[in-house]
């Protein structure tokens, strides 16, 4: 089980919505950090929402149960609103920072599996920062156990240069956080209830508290303002590309490639510079894309397929050997084997009301500047002139001519 704090207000996004519905490539910040709990193995997860709350709400759906903090009165308090869902428990609950998007999921099941074999009721993830900011420092006692964690604000001279800080990622034992929550006060440089606290409370009574440095300090970033969303946005695609890479994909330009998440590419294929792929799409082995190619949702490519640069492609299953050499853009459509899809062809899929299909059989060839007014179906083999526009079925075989005949008025222009 998971309790995920998504109240906060997040003033510095200077935007009109909730800073969690704020999108990284293609996905709320908020999503991201529900799918990562999930794809840990934690279904049971508890947001608690209050500023702009039916935004996110609407983003959430029923992917996960909802408590209601009408009062931002600080990270402790919104847990408050959420022991309903704890009482009556045994075992572990994790309480994660809804502004994180991009934690491992790795790594929230090694904080979950870690606690548990350490035997500790309270464990948080860590990181080392250099310049540690805002975040709240760690404080070990004498035996390596953390005995507090002290808000920046609050931090003495001595305190501010701890380097080791609070993620804001946590995994306790429920009964006893039901427990240190009714000890939680105000007391603070804040005057807010501080889930911090109930580490230093649990220290207090002898239970045992411990951190997990993380290495990789780019899964810990929370996301405040548009700067830190780009920043965020770049180490998610170094992460991404990195491991299609790993992955026997050649990508030639890793900073102007843009591949959103869940993509399958298969082996040996080419990725050229400037190209978006985005959520779904699967790519088979040799393949080329790009450059400054744009692959939408819903695209299947067969093995060998060549999308060439200023390509826009969208729902479109592509067959073995094909190829849509430039300046295309081809939506909603099936295209089979080793068919040329000639230079500057349309598919006019939207009538203003309704999108439909165009569909093309093997090793046909269609010549250049073709515009496709779907529903259409062209036949295996046939060829279609360049410069045609094609309204009627194209049989097999076929050569299909739809274009005004040239006329040449002689000597016209010396008039
Ligand atoms: C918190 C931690 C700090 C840690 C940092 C990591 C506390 C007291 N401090 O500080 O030690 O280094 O996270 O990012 O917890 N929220 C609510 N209701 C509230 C207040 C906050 O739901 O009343 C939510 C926010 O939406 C956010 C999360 O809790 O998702 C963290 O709140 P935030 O105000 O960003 O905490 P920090 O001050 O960053
Ligand atoms: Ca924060």
């Amino acid at each position: 089980m998971a309790i995920m704090l998504a109240a906060g207000k997040g003033t510095r996004m200077k935007s009109k919505k909730s800073k969690l519905v704020q999108k990284i490539y293609g996905k709320e910040i908020i999503k991201r950090a529900v799918e990562n709990a999930k794809k840990a193995g934690i279904n049971n997860i508890v947001a608690v929402v209050g500023y702009m709350k039916d935004e996110i709400m609407q983003v959430l759906g029923d992917e996960v149960q909802y408590a209601i903090q009408e009062e931002m009165l600080g990270t402790g308090h919104a847990v408050m609103q959420a022991t309903k869902y704890l009482e009556g428990k045994k075992g572990k609950v994790l309480i994660l920072n809804g502004d994180h998007p991009i934690i491992r999921p790795e790594t929230l099941k090694r904080l979950y599996e870690e606690s548990n074999k350490r035997g500790e009721v309270g464990t948080i993830l860590s990181i080392y920062y250099d310049k540690p900011n805002a975040y709240g420092r760690i404080i070990h006692d004498e035996k390596g156990e953390v005995s507090a964690i002290v808000e920046y604000k609050d931090c003495n001279e001595e305190q501010v240069n701890i380097k080791e800080v609070n993620a804001g990622m946590y995994c306790f034992d429920i009964e006893e956080l039901l427990k240190a929550l009714k000890e939680l006060t105000t007391d603070n440089a804040q005057g807010e209830y501080y889930l911090t606290d109930v580490i230093k409370i649990m220290h207090e009574k002898g239970l045992k508290t411990g951190s997990i440095i993380v290495e990789d300090y780019t899964e810990m970033l929370g996301v405040n303002d548009r700067v830190e969303l780009q920043m965020i946005t770049k180490f998610l695609q170094m992460r991404i590309n990195t491991e299609h890479m790993r992955n026997g994909v050649t990508i030639e330009d890793i900073n102007n490639t843009y591949i959103y998440d869940d993509v399958e590419i298969g082996m040996d294929t080419v990725i050229h510079p400037n190209t978006t792929i985005k959520s779904g799409v699967v790519i088979g082995e040799d393949c080329e894309i790009g450059p400054n190619s744009y692959i939408r949702e819903g695209c299947k490519l067969a093995n060998k397929v060549k999308i060439g640069s200023f390509v826009e492609i969208k729902k479109a299953i592509i067959g073995e050997g094909s190829k849509v050499p430039h300046l295309s853009y081809m939506g909603d459509c099936e295209i089979g084997e080793k068919c040329n899809i000639g230079c500057g062809t349309i598919t006019c899929n939207y009538d203003g009301l309704h999108k439909s299909k165009t569909i093309i059989g093997n090793h046909s060839f269609i010549g250049s500047n073709t515009n496709l007014v779907a529903p259409v179906t062209v036949g295996d083999n046939t060829f279609i002139a360049a410069g045609s526009t094609i309204t009627d079925d194209v049989p097999e075989y076929a050569l299909a001519i739809a274009r005004q005949r040239q006329t040449n008025k002689e000597n016209w222009n010396k008039k």
